[in-house]
């Protein structure tokens, strides 16, 4: 038989300290979701002592999630691992995740304290994590600087006191694929009790090798990898999930090993997290960039019409990639049954609500524009299951502008009572005088830090999907929108953005409120 990989994401937790990024606890849900769906078997859900709001997150996914299993972060004091435990016991295979460095730059001038008070706090808080559950796992913070002697010490001890995953973190992406396959195998070789343990691996990309040297320590003999959707996380991101796993499945024949990941859902995957952070995907990201599977040259191109192997190591449908422009599927004179089909045929599975809203826009965009394929159909959706969380709704927006005119907008909002708000502002461009239009309705501070737009097809006549961040009340809040007017699509993304921001307020009035 194969050896399995895990796949442990942590993109709702390493992911979340990409910088500008902050997920709302329904973005964190979704993202729980997909990632079931996806097949991975780890999902390390936050940091539950950090924040009330990590916490509360952690244990609504842990509740809610049954097909994976879900893992919460500790710092290696009784607190941490006391509020991880009670944050996801609820689950169904909870998992406690303790941490603590073992580097000697760490451990003098972070801790500030000597190596044996560090041994015995790591291993003193794996016992306490045991005690509550069969499932711990320890990682030895910056481990690929630390001694590596030191390293093994702590491992033995940490397993002995009831680690059942050992992960090993290159914490400042520092180490190499030789070097790190090396320092596996030294672990396999010098740790007396590792037989009792999973070897698992957790590399940053500061020197964009977080792929290769998670992939050089599964040939090495680990058998879980950390990883984050699109690569995100602290500075320079962790090691891409999509990339880890298409490389399994395609080098198997060298690495010898499968994961449980259902790769048909990788781009979903990769289009939902790029959404809900605003963080968006380079054109030439490996496995889901848009460009990843085109071909420019001619030979190229002759060479994938003869044989689709000649210049392709991967079939697009295997990452469940939207057909190209290339592909008509749907027009103006589709019915809601072909529609609803092809959603299916994609992948989506709406409620009936969600089904007529998203026909409605379909409809709508088929007026304007002749040829509508899978990627339109995913802004589509995109679109509209974002405008079910409204507080506020976007009625109508209209602008005037033009080289000799002052740019003048007039909107109309749908307020959370049903009542309809109307104003009109002035501005330095059309889309700066809807944003003044809007704020004097909705009167929340903050400011607009990115503004993206970009076309979501080819032609004159595509859709532009407009992303933007605000910052509020200490947060960012990403916004998106899609039409085939970027007026309008800016509107939206503003609107979204608020929406979220509103949201977050409302819950920590209800909070405050709660609290003793
Ligand atoms: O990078 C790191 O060392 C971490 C640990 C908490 C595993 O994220
Ligand atoms: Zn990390």
């Amino acid at each position: 038989m194969v050896d399995k990989v895990l796949i442990f994401d942590t993109t709702l937790r390493d992911g979340e300290q990409s910088p500008g990024v902050a997920l709302t606890t329904s973005d964190k849900m979704e993202i729980a979701h997909q990632l079931e769906k996806l097949g991975v078997d780890i999902i390390e859900a936050g940091f539950p002592k950090t924040s009330p709001g990590d916490f509360e997150a952690v244990q609504a996914i842990a509740r809610e999630i049954k097909g994976s299993q879900i893992a919460g972060l500790a710092h290696a004091n009784p607190e941490a691992v006391d509020a991880c435990w009670d944050a996801v016991k609820v689950g169904v295979a909870p998992r406690i995740h303790v941490f603590l460095s073992s580097s000697d730059i760490h451990i003098m001038h972070q801790l500030a304290k000597d190596k044996e008070t560090v041994l015995e706090m790591a291993r003193a808080m794996v016992a306490r994590a045991a005690g509550y559950c069969s499932d711990v796992e320890f990682s030895p913070m910056d481990a690929t600087r630390s001694d590596r002697e030191y390293v093994y010490w702590m491992l033995e001890q940490v397993i002995a006191a009831g680690a059942t995953t050992v992960n090993i973190p290159d914490t400042v992406g520092y180490t190499t694929p030789g070097e790190f396959a090396e320092f596996i195998t030294d672990i396999r070789n010098k740790v007396p009790n590792i037989d009792k343990a999973r070897i698992s691996v957790h590399c940053h990309n500061d020197l964009g090798l977080a792929v290769a040297n998670s992939l050089a320590a599964v040939k090495a003999g680990a058998r879980q990898v950390e990883t984050c959707i699109n690569g995100i996380g602290e500075r320079a991101g962790n090691a891409a999930l999509e990339e880890v796993v298409m490389a399994i499945k395609t080098r198997r024949d060298y690495l010898g090993v499968e994961t449980n990941i259902k790769t048909q859902e990788l781009y979903r995957t990769s289009r939902l997290v790029s959404d809900l952070t605003g963080m968006s995907i380079q054109p030439n990201k490996a496995i889901v960039g848009s460009n990843a599977v085109r071909h420019q040259s001619g030979i190229h191109q002759d060479g994938v019409l003869k044989m689709r192997e000649t210049y392709e190591i991967m079939d697009a449908k295997d990452i469940g990639l939207p057909s190209g422009g290339g592909e008509i599927v749907l027009g103006k004179v589709s019915g809601r049954h072909g529609f609803k089909a092809r959603l299916e045929e994609l992948g989506y599975d709406l409620t009936e609500e969600e089904l007529s809203r998203a026909f409605m826009a379909f409809k709508e965009l088929a007026d304007k524009k002749a040829e509508i394929d899978d990627r339109d159909l995913e802004a589509i959706v995109a679109d509209k299951l974002r405008t079910m969380e409204e507080v506020y709704r976007l009625d109508f927006v209209q602008v005037a502008c033009g080289d000799h005119a002052q740019p003048t907008a007039t909107v109309r909002l749908v307020a959370p009572d049903g009542s309809i708000k109307a104003d009109a502002a002035l501005g330095t461009g059309p889309v700066d005088a809807v944003y003044r239009a809007i704020n004097r309705i909705v009167q929340v501070d903050n400011e607009l830090t990115e503004f993206h737009v970009k076309s979501v097809t080819e032609g004159i006549d595509a859709q532009g999907e407009v992303t933007i961040r605000v910052e509020g009340n200490g947060r960012s809040y990403v916004g998106r929108g899609a039409d085939t007017d970027i007026i309008v699509a800016s509107a939206k993304a503003y609107m979204n953005a608020l929406n979220r921001m509103l949201s977050v307020e409302k819950r920590q009035d209800a909070e405050v409120r709660t609290s003793p």
